[in-house]
C-alpha cells in the first residue's frame, strides 16, 4: 500500500501537486468537510479511476456556513477519516487550517448568481458563494486535473460545473450518484444529529421522491401538482418541517410548470435543527408517436 501523506500547509500541497504534474501524473481531487462515510468513499474510488494521484481535502469551510448554522458543532473525526483514507489508498489528505487558507485580509470571492438563488440558496444566503470560492481555491492549490462531487448536493454540483466553465478552470468536474443507507436515506455527515425517531421518519425524503419519479414514469406531467403531492407527503411526516419541495429544470434549476424535458425533484427538510436534503432526477420516458 502507498503511504498517505497528511499536508496542512497550502504551499506544501501546491509543491507536491506541481511535482506530480511534472512527472506526468494526473491529480484527482475529492473536496470534503470530513466525517467521512461510504458516499465520500465512492467519490474516492471514482477519483482513483479518473486520476493517477488522489487528494482528499478535509476542510470545514467557514465561508459556506451562515451565522446561525452548525459550523462550530459540525461533526469531526479527523483521525478516523485519515484511517479510512489510508485504507482506501489515498495519496494525500489535505487539511489546511482556516486561518492559513483564508489568511488575514482575505477579500476575494466567487459569487454564483442565477443557479444559486433558488432551493438551498434561498434558505442559505451566501452558502454557494462560500462553496464556489473554496472549491476554486482547492482546485488551484491541488492543481487538480479532475474534481469529484456527489449528485446528492445537486445544486452544489450545478454551481461548481458552471463556475468551472465560466472561469475557464482547467479542472474537469465529475458527478457521482448518491450513496444510500439500506433503507434509502441518503448518506450524510449530518445524519448523526438525528434522534432515533427522526432517523426513521427521515426515510420519507427518499420514499416521497421515489413516488414522484414513479408518477412521472406513469405519465404525470403537471409539475405544480407533483410538487404539491411531494410537499404534502413530507408535511405529513411526524417531526418534519419542510424547507422546500421543488421540481426544477435539470440545467437551469428554474421552476418548471410542465415536465417536457429532464427535471429534478429536490427537497430540504428539517428534523429539529437538522436539515437534510435529497433529490431525484425525473427523466421523461420516450414517447412513441
Ligand atoms: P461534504 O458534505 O463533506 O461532501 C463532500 C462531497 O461528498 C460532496 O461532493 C457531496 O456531494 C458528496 N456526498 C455527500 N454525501 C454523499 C452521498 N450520500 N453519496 C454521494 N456523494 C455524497 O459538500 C461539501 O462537503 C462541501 O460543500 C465542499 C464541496 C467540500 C466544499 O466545502
Amino acid at each position: 500500500m502507498r503511504e498517505t501523506l497528511t499536508l496542512k500547509d497550502p504551499e506544501t500541497m501546491a509543491a507536491w501537486a506541481e511535482e506530480q504534474r511534472r512527472r506526468g501524473q494526473r491529480v484527482a481531487l475529492v473536496p470534503t468537510m470530513g466525517y467521512l462515510h461510504a458516499g465520500h468513499l465512492a467519490l474516492v474510488r471514482r477519483a482513483q479511476d479518473e486520476g493517477d494521484r488522489v487528494v482528499v481535502s478535509i476542510f470545514v469551510n467557514p465561508t459556506q456556513f451562515g451565522p446561525n448554522e452548525d459550523l462550530a458543532r459540525y461533526p469531526r473525526d479527523f483521525d478516523g477519516d485519515v484511517t479510512k483514507l489510508r485504507e482506501a489508498g489515498v495519496d494525500v489528505v489535505f487539511a489546511p487550517e482556516a486561518h492559513a487558507f483564508y489568511p488575514q485580509g482575505f477579500d476575494s470571492y466567487v459569487v454564483p448568481e442565477r443557479l444559486a438563488t433558488g432551493l438551498c440558496g434561498a434558505s442559505r444566503p451566501g452558502h454557494f458563494r462560500g462553496v464556489a470560492t473554496v472549491v476554486l481555491m482547492l482546485c488551484h492549490v491541488t492543481r487538480a486535473d479532475v474534481a469529484i462531487f456527489g449528485e446528492k448536493d445537486f445544486q452544489q454540483l450545478a454551481v461548481v460545473r458552471r463556475m468551472a466553465q465560466d472561469l475557464w478552470l482547467p479542472t474537469r468536474i465529475v458527478g457521482v450518484p448518491t450513496v444510500r443507507e439500506p433503507d434509502g436515506l441518503a448518506m450524510s455527515s449530518r445524519n448523526v444529529y438525528l434522534t432515533p425517531a427522526a432517523r426513521l421518519q427521515a426515510r420519507a425524503l427518499n420514499q416521497s421522491l421515489s413516488d414522484i419519479a414513479q408518477q412521472v414514469q406513469n405519465g404525470a406531467r403537471d409539475a405544480r401538482q407533483l410538487e404539491n403531492t411531494l410537499r404534502q407527503r413530507l408535511e405529513a411526516t411526524p417531526g418534519a418541517r419542510v424547507d422546500y419541495a421543488s421540481i426544477v429544470d435539470a440545467q437551469s434549476l428554474e421552476p418548471v410548470a410542465e415536465l417536457n424535458r429532464e427535471a429534478v425533484a429536490a427537497v430540504a427538510v428539517f428534523f429539529g435543527s437538522t436539515r437534510l436534503i435529497d433529490n431525484r432526477r425525473l427523466p421523461i420516458p420516450m414517447t412513441l408517436s
